[in-house]
């Protein structure tokens, strides 16, 4: 599972949002849009988001496929915030 394991040679996403995504070091994921979730790690990937905070999420989210994006962001919408 990408959020446990990483995608494609991604760092797991728990590692810094928290063991059920429900925030960490970095923002909660668990019970957000899933529209909202594949627009930010797109941004990221693009660098169209490139602010401060972002430059983690950038090295992370150029790694993911296409695939892996939506699954994860599907997955992180499932759970309880
Ligand atoms: C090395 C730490 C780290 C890892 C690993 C990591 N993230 Fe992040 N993530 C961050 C940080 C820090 C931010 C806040 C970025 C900012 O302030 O711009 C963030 C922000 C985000 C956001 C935007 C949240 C918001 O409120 O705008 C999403 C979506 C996201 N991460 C998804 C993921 C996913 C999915 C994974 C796993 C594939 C992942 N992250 C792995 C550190 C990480």
């Amino acid at each position: 599972m990408i959020a446990l394991n990483g995608g494609a040679g991604a760092q797991s996403c728990t590692l810094c949002h928290g063991s059920r995504l429900q925030g960490g070091i970095a923002p909660p994921l668990a019970g957000r849009s899933p529209t909202m979730l594949v627009r930010q790690l797109a941004a990221f990937a693009s660098g169209a988001r490139n602010d401060a905070g972002a430059a983690p999420m950038r090295v992370v989210a150029a790694k993911l496929k296409q695939r892996e994006i939506i699954d994860v962001a599907a997955y992180a919408a499932t759970l309880r915030p």
